[in-house]
């Protein structure tokens, strides 16, 4: 397992070695975040959610990583369910030739996974119910009762199975973000006041694991939850989650990131003002800049839906000439986004996508503009 985790010097190393993307913006530092701030952290990271669970689609994405790491990503995202596990084993063994070849170094690196749903080990068992019960139920690894649709859980005990497996996966020590999955899942079946009992026992699991270095920071990662009006039974309150987070362990909480998808059609955490800070309702980007938090966002390509038939005054604004690439500059230009996550399985879209990293960011009025032009 390789030791350490995103050092302040070892990023300000990664990104000495782009001087044009460094002078174009393309690297950032979370200033507002507390064990973040001095981290150099790239505006568009690789993502690893899509894909068939099959030995060509984990090749392409290794290999996908090495391109990332070349051309100047040094933030990878994925979680324990993507394609079976098999998403973070190929980013482990993209991580095992870069870091042994001594390409790059631990230090240069942010590296972030999630937990909460149910996976398979690699490939889906012939009895698939059976496996959960065996593995997960009848262990008491994932307590029945706190099971919603028979595939969420964020208990305390199912939290440490899956970070220690994620480790072992990824092939790292400490995992420097390390995420609850989709949490509004629980929403669903269990009133608000449970769903906050349990986000506490969550923290105070999630603490744990920070004290003994094998993560950095946690935090949430999200589809619905931070997107939706406050009325709706999957919204989540970030000032509430900070709280929660200050109750258990203080100031000196680590709960420090949030993930939700951000892009050309799904602008929610820019243009809808569902949180609120002491009363005063704002987006969820400026509530994160006001806590403490720091914001990746997902699917800058809507899963691959933006990267053709944009209207041309979207390519004329961001000065692309792709659709994927106005779509990129469009999430990694919003004030407040620290990184903008792409899913990438193909090296060609590594490289086609990681131009845009040397343009510099769009003009705030030129990207505000944009929600003017489109009405
Ligand atoms: N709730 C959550 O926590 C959550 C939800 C969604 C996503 N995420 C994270 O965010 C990452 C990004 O989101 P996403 O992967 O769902 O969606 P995305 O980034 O919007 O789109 C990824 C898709 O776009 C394709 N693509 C990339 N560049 C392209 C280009 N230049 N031209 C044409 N197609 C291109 C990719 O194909 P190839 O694979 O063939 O390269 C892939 O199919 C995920 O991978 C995951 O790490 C988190």
């Amino acid at each position: 397992m390789h030791v350490g985790h995103a050092s302040p010097s070892g990023t300000a190393r990664f990104r000495s070695r782009f001087p044009s993307l460094a002078e174009a913006g393309h690297f950032r530092k979370p200033e507002h975040v507390r064990y973040l701030s001095e981290l150099w952290l790239s505006s568009i990271g690789i993502g690893t959610y899509l894909g068939e669970p099959d030995t060509v689609t984990d090749e392409r994405y290794s290999e996908a990583v090495l391109e990332a790491l070349r051309l100047g990503v040094n933030v990878i995202d994925s979680a324990i369910n993507y394609r079976l596990q098999r998403s973070e084993r190929s980013i482990g063994s993209a991580l095992k030739q870069a870091l042994s070849s001594g390409d790059v170094q631990r230090e240069e690196l942010v590296i972030c996974t999630k937990a909460g749903y149910l996976t398979y080990d690699g490939t889906v068992p012939a009895d698939p119910r059976r496996y959960f019960i065996e593995e997960y139920i009848d262990t008491g690894v994932a307590p029945r009762d706190q099971l919603v649709g028979g595939m969420h859980c964020m208990a305390p005990s199912y939290l440490h199975n899956q970070l220690e497996r994620s480790r072992r996966n990824l092939g790292i020590e400490t995992i420097d973000v390390f995420y609850i999955h989709n949490p509004e899942q629980q929403l669903a079946e269990v009133p608000r006041d449970v769903f906050y009992k349990r986000l506490r026992q969550a923290f105070i699991a999630l603490e744990e694991e920070a004290a003994n270095d094998t993560i950095r920071v946690y935090g949430t990662a999200t589809w619905n939850g931070f997107r939706q009006n406050r009325d709706s039974g999957e919204f989540l309150d970030l000032e509430r989650m900070v709280s929660i987070a200050s109750e258990v362990a203080g100031e000196l909480h680590h709960f420090r990131a949030i993930q939700l998808p951000f892009n050309l059609a799904l602008p929610e955490a820019f243009t809808s003002d569902n949180q609120a800070i002491g009363g005063k309702p704002m987006s969820l980007l400026a509530a994160a800049q006001e806590l403490g938090i720091c914001v990746f966002t997902s699917a800058a390509l809507l899963q691959g839906r933006l990267t053709a038939r944009l209207p041309e005054f979207v390519r004329e604004t961001f000065h692309c000439d792709s659709d994927a690439s106005a779509a990129i500059q469009f999430a990694r230009s919003a004030a407040g986004v620290t990184t903008a996550l792409v899913g990438m399985s193909r090296r060609e879209h590594v490289q086609g996508n990681l131009e845009v990293a040397g343009q510099p960011l769009a003009k705030p009025a030129d990207w505000q503009g944009l929600f003017q032009a489109s009405r």
